[in-house]
């Protein structure tokens, strides 16, 4: 640039101001991470409860989580009465527990309440996403009293699914199999390593490949399309402890396919499922010799058949609602320690 083509001083000043209003607008989005938002849906009827007698303790619903509202106060196991629940912020003062939706408040402090905690009561983290999709977790230090999550180790334990001992005596019927490797997949990213690995093994073994820059599959056709594949990729979309989400439980497990997993490794899946009702690409040194493993499985009925004796033992739950989740916080309430703080949830939840 050269001397002629500076502004002159006045410019630089009406410049700068400019530059300053775009940088406050820029960093005011910055602050904000663009997960950490609460959507609210202004059609729903709130009800408007009392503590009493039945439901000795009051529960706040600090926001819906991702602003989806549904029936409170409709908990069905016995070691899950005793609770109310409200999503009236008035009764904050007098609420024994408050539930805060990581992602619904994980934009910044003014989020979370603005007057001191009323003596005794319970901040409650909640949040079903990964670490890698739980931004600002560092926000959360010394406020929070018990976590609730798909970690195991959460005071409150809300896995996406789990195994429910089968009494019922019939026996499982294996569905017709047709075709070989399914995979429904939204979030395409290249870079990932469940995408790499699939660029690796097609090159062994024809996978059908459904979703958005797929071939399509609605939701109400999934269960019929991939009932009839041998085998389904349950791949995370990131990796993490205790991280297993409904791609195991509802799609593979719920759907009647065999999983192959990519997550955690196998050791992690084998607390929730017995080590014989999955195959884990970890088990293999690379992507073709785990197709050869699925072809010989392919060619050998009974082998493959294997993979469906846990059946007779155990049914596959997934369909946890929000609703279950926020019963399940009023069992562990009831017993909750006199005193707990979480220092650094950032530290525990990685
Ligand atoms: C289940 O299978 C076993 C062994 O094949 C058989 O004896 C039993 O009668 C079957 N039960 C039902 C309910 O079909
Ligand atoms: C995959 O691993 C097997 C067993 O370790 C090895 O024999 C084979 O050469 C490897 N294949 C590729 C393509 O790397
Ligand atoms: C919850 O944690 C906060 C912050 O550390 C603490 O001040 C409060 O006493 C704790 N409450 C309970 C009931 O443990």
């Amino acid at each position: 640039m050269t001397m002629q083509n500076l502004p002159s001083c006045n410019h630089y000043v009406v410049f700068f101001f400019i530059q300053a209003i775009f940088a406050m607008i820029a960093f005011s989005y910055y602050k904000t991470p663009k997960y950490c938002s609460h959507t609210s849906n202004p059609d729903y009827q709130t009800l408007s409860p009392d503590a009493s007698k039945e439901h000795p303790l009051v529960i706040l619903l600090w926001t819906w989580p991702f602003g989806s509202r549904f029936p409170l106060n409709k908990c069905k196991k016995p070691s899950e009465q005793g609770c109310w629940f409200t999503d009236d912020r008035e009764k904050y003062s007098t609420a024994n527990a408050v539930i805060f939706h990581h992602r619904d408040v994980c934009g910044s402090r003014s989020q979370l309440p603005q007057i001191p905690r009323p003596p005794g009561q319970y901040w409650v983290w909640f949040n079903l996403e990964s670490p890698s999709h739980s931004p600002n977790l560092g926000m959360m230090d010394n406020l929070m009293n018990l976590t609730m999550s798909y970690r195991a180790d959460s005071d409150i334990f809300t896995p996406y699914g789990y195994l429910l001992p089968d009494k019922s005596n019939q026996n499982f019927t294996i569905p017709e199999k047709s075709k070989l490797v399914a995979w429904a997949v939204s979030n395409w990213n290249p870079g990932s390593r469940r995408v790499q690995f699939y660029e690796q093994i097609k090159k062994y073994i024809k996978i059908d490949v459904f979703g958005r820059q797929h071939e399509s599959l609605p939701n109400e056709k999934l269960s019929e399309t991939i009932s009839q594949y041998k085998f389904y990729f349950s791949f995370e979309n990131s990796i993490h402890r205790d991280y297993i989400t409904e791609k195991l439980w509802r799609n593979a497990m719920f759907f009647r396919s065999v999983p192959i997993v990519l997550g955690p490794p196998r050791e992690n899946y084998e607390r929730f499922i017995p080590r014989d009702a999955f195959i884990h690409v970890d088990d293999f040194t690379n992507a073709s010799q785990m197709a050869d493993y699925l072809l010989q499985l392919d060619k050998d009925n009974e082998k493959y058949q294997q993979y469906f004796n846990w059946r007779s033992r155990y049914k596959p739950k997934h369909d946890n609602q929000w609703s279950d989740n926020y019963c399940a916080a009023c069992n562990v309430l009831k017993e909750a320690p006199a005193f707990r703080t979480i220092t650094s949830l950032g530290k525990w939840f990685t």
